[in-house]
């Protein structure tokens, strides 16, 4: 299964994303991840990325693509792949038609979520994260056990360095001027499904499984 999940920040990909991996047998590969992990190794990726990141900002294509296409070239990306926040441009997704085509697995469904920006100010204000497991939170829907401990391996928990309202409307407009015409781009092709990802997560998610459903 070739899969796309799209949305702003805080719409849910990483969330949903979880959910489906426990029913799908496929790779979930989220660029944000792969670049935070490059920057808490401080490789020259991290390096690069970093300043971006924390502005709010894309990092430089050229960069994206290089590291996307050498993950899909491992063995286990020939199940397939979810692939979260990537393309985010109009020239990722053009290289990314390359890359699908070379590795002989095009997209076959495009996941869009749709959530109205005063919920994804809450969602992401309230967000924690575990840095060392990886574990994500929210202080009222997803709280942990103990508060700010994570229940899986006992860390402190942190907020992301991009988690504020200031870098949440930073992204917000980059996600507007370079991520939605790639919506477009994919609508065009008949891939979208878009999706009200608003409600509780069980219902959003029932969506998800009846669109991945056509193409299961
Ligand atoms: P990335 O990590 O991709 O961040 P993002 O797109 O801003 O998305 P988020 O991770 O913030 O949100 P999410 O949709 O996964 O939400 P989550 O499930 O956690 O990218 C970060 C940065 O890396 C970019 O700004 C850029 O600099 C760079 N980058 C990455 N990819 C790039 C690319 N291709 N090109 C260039 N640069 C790139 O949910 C959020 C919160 O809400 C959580 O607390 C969760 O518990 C809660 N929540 C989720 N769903 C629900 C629900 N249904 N109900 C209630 N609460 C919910
Ligand atoms: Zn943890």
């Amino acid at each position: 299964m070739n899969v796309l999940i799209m949305g702003p920040a805080g719409a849910g990909k990483g969330t949903m994303s979880d959910l489906i991996l426990k029913e799908y047998d496929i790779p979930h590969i989220s660029t944000g991840d792969m670049l935070r992990a490059n920057v808490a190794n401080h490789t020259d990726l991290g390096n690069k990325a970093k300043a971006y990141m924390d502005a709010g900002k894309l990092v430089p294509d050229e960069v994206i693509n290089a590291m996307v296409e050498d993950r899909l070239q491992q063995p286990d990306c020939q199940k397939g792949y979810l692939l979260d926040g990537y393309p985010r441009t109009l020239v990722q997704a053009k290289e990314f038609e390359r890359i699908a085509a070379k590795i002989g697995k095009p997209v076959e469904c495009v996941l869009g979520l749709e959530v109205d920006f005063e919920v994804l100010k809450d969602r992401i204000t309230g967000r924690r994260i575990c840095p060392k497991c990886g574990a994500t939170y929210h202080i009222h829907n997803f709280p942990p056990k103990v508060e700010g401990v994570c229940d899986n391996c006992g860390e402190k928990l942190v907020q992301r360095s991009d988690d504020t309202v200031e870098k949440l409307t930073k992204r917000m407009e980059e996600y507007e001027k370079s991520t939605k015409p790639v919506i477009d781009f994919y609508d065009q092709k008949g891939l979208v499904t878009h999706l009200d990802a608003s409600g509780k997560p069980e219902a959003v998610f029932g969506a998800i499984k009846e669109a991945l459903g056509k193409i299961a």
